[in-house]
C-alpha cells in the first residue's frame, strides 16, 4: 500500500471540493439524487435499470441467482448478442453517423471513419470469415493487435459468433503471448504485421509469430492485418501455412452477413488475463448479459454518453478500460467512440489536444500517469488548442493526486467539466467508485462514493468496518451484474484470490460473502473513498498492472542471477516504478552487462512496460528470521524513507549496504 503520507502529500487545502458546473447539469443523463436511495431499496431490481439499456432476443427471469455464492448468475435465460447491441440496432438511427473515428499515428496518414453501416458491414464480413476458418461458438479467439480499427472489428466479429475474445496488449512479449494462448486452450489468433510507435514502424508480426511458436499445440489458424504495408512500411514477411491475409478474407466475405449467435445472459463475452500475486496470470471471465448491461449503464451514468456525442477515450483497447469504454459501452449505446494508434507526445506534446479540437470530442478518460505527464509537460500544449467541445472529464487506473486533478480540471477542462475519478479493475467489469458527475460534489484525490447499489466499504483485517478517515481495505459487500463471473479454468483460485479474505466459504448465504479488490483505501464522513494503492504484491506503473512474482522470475530467469526481490518505488510519471534487488551467482560480478541482460530478459517475458526503472546489485536481501523476504523494507529504501525496526532481521547489516547503493544509483 503507498504509504498515507505520499497521497495526502500534495492535498489541496483540507475541504476543498467542487461543485459539478451548472451547464453540465442541465444536460445530463442522471441528475436526480434519489438514485442512491432507490437503488439501495431497490437491490438487486435496481439493476434492471441497467439490463433495461440492452437488448434481449428473450427477456431474462430472474436478475439475480444468488444460489450458489460466489458462483452469481446475473438476468438468468436471458438471451442476447453484444455485437447486436453494439450494431445492429443503431443502423436505423445512426446507420451513417460514425461509431468509430479512427486517427493513426503518422500525421500524414488519412484518419479513416467507419459509420455504423461501414462497421456492421466489416464485422459481419469478418465473422463470415472466421467461422469459413473453422471458429465455432465457445472457441476462444486471442487477439494480438494494437490500436487499428480491425481490433474492435475482431472483437464484436468473435462477439458475433459467440467465440469468446482474449485481448493481449500488443506492448506485451512474445512469452507473455504464449502464455495467454496456451492458459486459454485458443487454436486461433488475429494479429497484424505492425504498427507505428513515435514515428517508426515497429515489426509486430515477428513477436507474434514467436509467441506462435512457444504454443503447446498447433493453432489452427492465424490472420493478419496488413497495417503498415500499405504505407510502404512493412517488413516484407511472408505469410505462414495455415496465416491468412485480414484484406484477402474480407473480400473473399464481401457482403456476407452473419445472423448474431443469441447468448445465454451467462455466456462467456470475453477473457482478459491479468496480473496477480502468483506468476500465473489470471484469466478473467465475463459474461455476455451482466458485462453490457453494466459497461452499458456506467458509460451513460458515469462518463455521461450519449449518441451524438465524440466520445474519446485514450487507454489502449489491450486493456480492460478499453474494452470497456472504448468498445463496449460507447457502441452499445450508439455513440461515436474515437482510437488513436500512438502515443500523446508525438509529433509533439500537443497530439491529443490537436485531435480533441479536430474531432470535437465532448469527453475525454485518461489516466493520473498522462495526466502527470502532460502537467510537466505545460500547460503552453493545450493552450494551443480549443477544447471548448470537453463536456467531461474522467480518470481511471491508479490514484489521482489533488495537484494533477486540479490542473486536469483547470488546463484541460477550463473549469467547465466535471471530472470523473473511477475507481474499478480488470475483475470489476466496469466502474465501481466514482460520483455521479450531474450529481455530486468533486473532491480532489478521493474517488468518490460507490455508484448506487454497489456496496463498497472500508474495513479492518478482522472485516470490520473502519471508522472515517482511518485506513483500511477496500472491500465489495454485494455482488455486481459487471463482475468476473470466475478465473478461466480456475474456480478454486477465484475463491482464495477474491472471497477467501472475509468471506465465510462453507456459506450459501450471500450476506457471508464479500469480495475483496486488495485495495488500501480509507472512507470519509460523507462516504467517498480515496484509494490508497494495491495491498498485494502487485505493482501499478503507468496504470498497469504488473505482479512482481512475474517480474521475479523473469530476472530470476536470466543467467547469473541466484536471487530476486521486486518492490515498487514511486516514480514522479509513472506512479510506481519496478525495481529490482538482485543477487548474483557466483562467479558473476553486478555490472552493466548483467544489468543489461536483466532488463532484456524483463522486457521479453513481459514487455517493455515492465523494465525495471532500478536494479540494485546486493550480496543478500533482508530477511525475517523465518526466512522471508521484507519487501516492506525494500520499499522504503527505494523510496528513501525512513526504515522503522530492523532488528528482527536475520541479517540487519545488509540493509545500510543496499542504502548505500540505492543513494549512488
Ligand atoms: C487501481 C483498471 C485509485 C487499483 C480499470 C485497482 C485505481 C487497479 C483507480 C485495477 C482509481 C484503478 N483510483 N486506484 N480511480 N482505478 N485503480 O485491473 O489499484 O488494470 O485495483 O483495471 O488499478 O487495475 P486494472
Amino acid at each position: 500500500m503507498s504509504d498515507d503520507d505520499t497521497v495526502l502529500e500534495a492535498r489541496l487545502p483540507e475541504g476543498e471540493t467542487f461543485d459539478p458546473p451548472e451547464a453540465f447539469i442541465e444536460e445530463a443523463n442522471v441528475t436526480d439524487p434519489e438514485i442512491y436511495e432507490e437503488f439501495e431499496e431497490n437491490w438487486p431490481a435496481c439493476w434492471e435499470t441497467a439490463a433495461e439499456l440492452v437488448d434481449w432476443d428473450r427477456e431474462y427471469d430472474q436478475v439475480l441467482d444468488a444460489s450458489d455464492p460466489p458462483f452469481y448468475e446475473w438476468f438468468t435465460d436471458g438471451k442476447l448478442n453484444a455485437s447486436a447491441n453494439c450494431l445492429d440496432r443503431h443502423l436505423e438511427d445512426r446507420g451513417d453517423e460514425p461509431a468509430i473515428e479512427w486517427v493513426g499515428e503518422p500525421t500524414d496518414e488519412a484518419d479513416r471513419t467507419y459509420t455504423y453501416e461501414q462497421l456492421h458491414r466489416e464485422v459481419n464480413e469478418f465473422a463470415a470469415a472466421l467461422r469459413d476458418l473453422g471458429v465455432g461458438e465457445d472457441d476462444v479467439v486471442t487477439v494480438y493487435m494494437p490500436m487499428i480499427p480491425e481490433l474492435p472489428i475482431a472483437m464484436l466479429a468473435c462477439a458475433r459468433i459467440g467465440a469468446p475474445h482474449s485481448v493481449v496488449f500488443a506492448g506485451f512479449s512474445a512469452q507473455a503471448l504464449s502464455t495467454r494462448m496456451n492458459a486459454a486452450d485458443s487454436s486461433y489468433l488475429v494479429t497484424c504485421d505492425g504498427y507505428y510507435r513515435r514515428g517508426d514502424p515497429l515489426d509486430h508480426l515477428e513477436k507474434a509469430n514467436e509467441g506462435l511458436d512457444g504454443v503447446d499445440y498447433d493453432v489452427d489458424a492465424t490472420v493478419v492485418v496488413d497495417r503498415l504495408g500499405p504505407n510502404g512500411d512493412g517488413f516484407g514477411h511472408d505469410l505462414a501455412d495455415g496465416q491468412h491475409d485480414y484484406a484477402t478474407l474480407i473480400a473473399d466475405h464481401e457482403g456476407a452477413t452473419v445472423a448474431p449467435v443469441s447468448r445465454d445472459a451467462e455466456d462467456m463475452l470475453f477473457l482478459m488475463y491479468t496480473s496477480g500475486t502468483t506468476g500465473q496470470p489470471k484469466g478473467v471471465k465475463h459474461t455476455t448479459g451482466g458485462y453490457l448491461s453494466w459497461v452499458t449503464w456506467t458509460s451513460q451514468a458515469v462518463l455521461d454518453v450519449k449518441p451524438e456525442d465524440t466520445y474519446f477515450c485514450a487507454a489502449d483497447i489491450g486493456w480492460i478500460t478499453g474494452h470497456s469504454y472504448i468498445v463496449y459501452g460507447p457502441l452499445s449505446l450508439g455513440t461515436t467512440t474515437m482510437m488513436y494508434e500512438g502515443t500523446p507526445d508525438y509529433p509533439d506534446n500537443d497530439r491529443l489536444w490537436e485531435i480533441i479540437e479536430e474531432y470535437e470530442a465532448t469527453q475525454l478518460y485518461t489516466a493520473p500517469t498522462a495526466i502527470r505527464a502532460f502537467m510537466k509537460w505545460g500547460e503552453e500544449y493545450p493552450d494551443r488548442h480549443d477544447l471548448s467541445s470537453l463536456r467531461l472529464l474522467g480518470t481511471v487506473g491508479e490514484p489521482i493526486n489533488p495537484r494533477a486533478w486540479k490542473w486536469y480540471y483547470t488546463n484541460i477542462g477550463d473549469e467547465a467539466c466535471p471530472i470523473v475519478d473511477t475507481w474499478w479493475q480488470t475483475e470489476t467489469g466496469g466502474m465501481m467508485v466514482t460520483t455521479l458527475p450531474g450529481i455530486c460534489e468533486m473532491k480532489p484525490g478521493a474517488a468518490g462514493p460507490p455508484l448506487p447499489g454497489v456496496d463498497a466499504q472500508v474495513v479492518d483485517a478482522a472485516g470490520e468496518e473502519v471508522e472515517a478517515g482511518r485506513a483500511g481495505y477496500l472491500t465489495i459487500q454485494k455482488p455486481w451484474p459487471g463482475m468476473l463471473r470466475t478465473l478461466y479454468r480456475n474456480d478454486e483460485r477465484f475463491i482464495r484470490e477474491y472471497w477467501a479474505e472475509y468471506s465465510d466459504l462453507d456459506s450459501d448465504d450471500m450476506d457471508d460473502w464479500v469480495y475483496s479488490p486488495e485495495d488500501g483505501a480509507k472512507i470519509d464522513e460523507d462516504g467517498y473513498i480515496t484509494v490508497l494503492g494495491r495491498v498485494d504484491d502487485v505493482l501499478n506503473v503507468s496504470g498497469h498492472r504488473l505482479g512482481t512474482m512475474e517480474l521475479e522470475s523473469a530476472i530470476v530467469g536470466v543467467e547469473g542471477v541466484a536471487e530476486a526481490a521486486v518492490v515498487g518505488g514511486d516514480h514522479e510519471l509513472k506512479g510506481e516504478a519496478v525495481y529490482a534487488y538482485v543477487i548474483t551467482e557466483d562467479g558473476y560480478e553486478g555490472d552493466e552487462t548483467l544489468r543489461q541482460r536483466i532488463v532484456d530478459g524483463v522486457e521479453s517475458a513481459i514487455g517493455p512496460i515492465a523494465r525495471p526503472e532500478q536494479v540494485i546489485f546486493t550480496p543478500d536481501l533482508p530477511k525475517t528470521r523465518s526466512g522471508k523476504i521484507m519487501r516492506r523494507l525494500l520499499e522504503n529504501i527505494a523510496n528513501g524513507e525512513e526504515l522503522g525496526n530492523t532488528s528482527t532481521l536475520q541479517n540487519p547489516g545488509v540493509v545500510e549496504d543496499i542504502q548505500e547503493k540505492v543513494r549512488d544509483a
